[in-house]
């Protein structure tokens, strides 16, 4: 019998990837995947726990399906990922229609897990342990997230792909769940790695996405040798078929000097690295427990970019810490004016209940001070990050193209030309005129115009790969 899945994901690209696993583990087991809720018998919702406001929007969305469930009680419900493991029994008690609990290291058993629902008839929860459960092997065990065979149509094109390399994180920013949500920091083998990248090639997967909380610290030891994420980058580098190879996110402290250097001279390696700052106040930074000071962070990104010419930088912010003074708001301000990102994510500090931060520092920021915080840094921002683009302009740079526009998804498939979107090897957005078949190819595109967000060029031979 076929039954019906309806998956909503929200969050980074750790769940994007969880989601995508998950529905090439159930299609192998009879699922297919409904448009909607309503034409659904299964309904999941892989959830994030990183702030307040995601949560909500998960509890808000499974009150709207309360009537749905009440009329089809057959239907499943489940919520998977790290709200999951957080929340616990708690989502089953608060949002009453849920049958299902799945945290994201025991994502392999939800197929075995609905079965049981439905054999059963009563809510099947399956957690990780909690970090203070005991040994941490055991931990570590609990948390091991799966990586199954790949499916190619489950993404969102067949030419990229995310690549989990690292599991879980041990730096407990004290802001921060997901030590808590995803367990401890494991590095997985490198040999499953290339494996799965070969997969990947195979399937006609043109980039690569690795994937780990703290990615530049991946290590794994076999024996007396520790493979790191150089060495890794110099195995993936030598898959033929493979153009580009990306890795996210970056921990300040972890990036060495080798590591860069692979990224200058690995061709494939895109000159792109996002490394979250946080904040450009000492005391907040001391706070937040990153473990470096703005001034090492300022030393790690002039190597960055002594190393790595042209190398673009993004990071990210939290506005509005425990504690953070208008002063170290203006420390903020200048240290992204100085820094010159190609982005930045900006965030309004979320108290997270179970972290240090929430333990023992008031959330002492007014609301209306983190979003004024959150506007004014975005607005510096946004001029650096046009400013950046714009030198783009009369330049030919290499795309590659991942698919239509928001625009080009409007008009017919089969135009001669409709609006397509890719990326340059630095990670930045191009848009385009030009027909469907050049999705999934590597092209030059010649830039004429530019925003924050987006260069706007033409390809540089109207022939270009047709
Ligand atoms: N509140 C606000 N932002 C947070 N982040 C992590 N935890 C919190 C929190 N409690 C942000 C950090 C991190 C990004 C993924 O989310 O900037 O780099
Ligand atoms: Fe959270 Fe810090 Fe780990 Fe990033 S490094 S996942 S912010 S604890």
């Amino acid at each position: 019998m076929t039954r019906q899945l309806y998956i909503e994901t929200v969050g980074c690209q750790m769940n994007i990837l969880d989601s995508e696993m998950v529905v090439a583990a159930l299609r192998k087991q009879g699922y297919t995947l409904a448009s909607g809720a309503e034409d659904a018998d299964v309904i999941l919702f892989n959830t994030c726990s990183v702030r307040q406001h995601a949560e909500d929007k998960v509890y808000s969305a499974l009150g709207k399906l309360r009537h749905l469930k009440e009329t089809h009680p057959d239907k499943i419900i489940g919520v998977m990922g790290c709200m999951a493991q957080k929340d616990q029994q708690l989502v089953i008690d608060r949002a009453k229609i849920v049958d299902l609990v799945v945290g994201p290291g025991q994502l392999h058993r939800i197929g075995e897990l609905l079965d049981r629902v439905e054999s059963e008839r009563r809510p099947q929860l399956a957690l990780s342990l909690d970090r203070t459960a005991g040994a941490r092997a055991r931990i570590a065990r609990s948390h091991e997230t799966f990586d199954p065979l790949r499916d190619p149509e489950m993404r969102p094109n067949p030419y990229q792909a995310y690549l989990r390399i690292q599991i879980g994180c041990d730096k407990f920013c004290t802001y921060c769940v997901v030590p808590m949500t995803r367990g401890p920091e494991q590095g997985r083998a490198p040999q499953d790695i290339v494996a799965e990248a070969r997969t990947l090639a195979d399937q006609g997967c043109l980039e690569i996405t690795l994937l780990g909380q703290t990615v530049n610290s991946y290590q794994h030891r076999t024996g007396a040798t520790t493979t790191r994420l150089a060495d890794l980058l110099l195995q993936l580098h030598e898959i033929e078929s493979i153009k580009r190879l990306k890795f996210v996110t970056n921990y300040p402290n972890d990036m060495t000097d080798s590591l860069l250097e692979a990224v200058r001279d690995l061709p494939k390696c895109s000159p792109y690295l996002h490394v979250p700052l946080q904040s450009g106040s000492n005391q907040v930074l001391r706070r937040m427990k990153r473990g470096y000071t703005v001034e090492q962070y300022r030393d790690m990104l002039e190597r960055i970019r002594a190393t790595i010419p042209g190398a673009a930088v993004s990071s990210d912010f939290i506005v509005g810490f425990c504690g953070e003074t208008e002063l170290d708001f203006e420390q903020t301000v200048a240290l992204v004016r100085w820094a010159r990102f190609k982005n930045s994510f900006i965030f309004k500090y979320s108290e997270r209940p179970g972290t240090k931060a929430a333990n023992r520092l008031p959330d002492d920021i007014p609301y209306a001070v983190k979003q004024r915080r959150n506007n004014e840094l975005l607005a510096v921002q946004s001029t650096i990050s046009q400013a950046e683009n714009q030198a783009f302009i009369g330049r030919d740079v290499d795309v590659l193209v991942e698919g239509p526009s928001k625009r080009g998804a409007k008009q017919p498939a089969d135009s001669a030309s409709l609006q397509l979107m890719g990326r340059t090897h630095c990670d930045r957005i191009v848009v385009f005129e030009g027909p469907s078949p050049w999705v999934g190819r590597v092209l030059p595109i010649h830039i004429h115009a530019a925003t924050p967000h987006t260069l706007i060029g033409t390809p540089v031979l109207a022939e270009a790969g047709a």
